[in-house]
């Protein structure tokens, strides 16, 4: 195999590597009783030191639904798992809902904005298409020392950017980063498709990572993979290069979510089990060991599917689409919130969070919660 070729386990740019880090592969996929921070991780350890959640106010019911197409409630919450979803008002943008969240977030880490080094916001509804919304919202929220950007990963945004912002802070270029997932699904979902408009919703999780000694929780793995022979299977075909807004594209209703409902389906069901389970194998965990899995919140099928094939205990399952209904990057957030909140996620236990989402994108992330 060529040397610089990337995906020669030897060229150090294959990011599946990390060449100089890694330990040899035995040694990784070696069973370990209590898992240590990975090799992937280089510099410091990091944590999760806050957490917090924005929805807006108003609400958007199956009922409400009802109204607006062939549909009935019966039917959305049988096949999605879904009764409301938070929508909303006219005027109000991806960088709202994220300021709400974030200064929150900032706040219940004991910093202020200015503490923040590092700003990562997983979106697929930007305010607009540029500046990012991580620059709208650096200003919204007055963090003066930060620098950052958007990354688009659809329903994997929360654990990508969870992901990137840790090794940022891994490395030692800042103190404290702020993750962030926030969509205003309602701008790009057509309420003329049955198929689409029941499923999404509003919404905005943001966290801080900071460098944290190890005892005090950890982001401790990660696992992404992205697969673009995917892509078509959900999108929103025009508003970008390729198709430009145009009457056409209008007329067309070519600037609202495309979705192949089944494909996507088999799809997240297969990879939330296949990612899920490998960060398991590699870290040297069963099932049993993991106290809280929290997966993307897609469809209430979805999740239960893939956590029966993965032999998860489902009281360790966390589901709150029914009432958030799929909020794209901020639904882990919010399901981790709501955990928190009702006890159900405490200080020392283990978490996996998982994603599937446009692209497709795949994610997997283990943390020891740190509060
Ligand atoms: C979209 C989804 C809920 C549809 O559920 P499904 O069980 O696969 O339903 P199908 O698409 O097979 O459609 C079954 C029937 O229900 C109908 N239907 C679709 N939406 C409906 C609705 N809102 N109300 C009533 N009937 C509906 C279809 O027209 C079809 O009718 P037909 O049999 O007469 O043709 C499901 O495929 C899904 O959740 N996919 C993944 C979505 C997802 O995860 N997206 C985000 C990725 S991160």
């Amino acid at each position: 195999m060529d040397p610089m070729d990337p995906m020669n386990p030897i060229n150090p740019i294959n990011p599946m590597n990390n060449v100089g880090t890694d330990p040899p592969m035995e040694e990784r996929f070696a069973p370990r009783a209590r898992p240590k921070r990975s090799p992937r991780y280089g510099g410091r350890p990091t944590a999760i030191t806050s957490l917090a959640t924005y929805v807006p106010p108003r609400v958007l019911t199956n009922a409400d639904l009802e109204k607006l197409v062939e549909t009935t409630d019966a039917w959305i919450l049988q096949r999605t798992g879904i009764r409301e979803r938070h929508i909303v008002d006219p005027g109000v943008a991806a960088s709202d809902l994220a300021k709400e969240a974030a200064l929150k977030a900032i706040e219940r880490a004991g910093l202020t904005p200015d503490d923040i080094g590092f700003i990562v916001v997983g979106t697929v509804t930007p305010d607009m298409m540029f500046p990012s919304t991580a620059c709208l919202l650096q200003h919204k929220i007055g963090a003066h020392r930060a620098w950052g950007f958007d990354l688009s990963a659809a329903c994997s945004g929360f654990t990508y950017a969870l992901t990137t912002a840790s090794q940022i802070v891994a490395s030692g270029a800042h103190d404290h980063a702020l993750v962030v997932g926030a969509d205003v699904m309602t701008s790009i979902i057509d309420y003329q498709d049955r198929a689409t408009c029941v499923i999404f919703g509003d919404g905005a999780g943001a966290c801080v990572v900071s460098a944290a000694p190890a005892d005090e929780g950890a982001i401790l793995d990660y696992e992404h993979e992205i697969d673009g022979s995917g892509g078509a299977a959900l999108c929103m075909p025009a508003g970008g290069s390729l198709h430009p807004p145009s009457q056409e594209t209008i007329d067309r209703r070519l600037h609202y979510v495309k979705q192949d409902g089944q494909t996507v389906f088999k799809f997240a069901v297969r990879k939330t089990e296949e990612i899920s389970r490998r960060i398991m194998e590699r870290n040297g965990l069963t099932p049993d060991d993991i106290d809280l899995f929290v997966s993307h919140q897609a469809n209430r099928r979805i999740i239960q599917s893939a956590s029966e094939k993965l032999g998860i205990d489902p009281d360790k399952v966390i589901i709150n689409i029914e009432r958030f209904g799929n909020t794209t990057a901020a639904t882990i957030p919010l399901a981790l919130n709501d955990a928190v909140c009702s006890g159900r996620l405490k200080k020392g236990d283990l978490v996996l969070l998982a994603s599937v989402g446009a692209g497709f994108t795949v994610g997997s992330v283990l943390v020891r919660w740190g509060f």
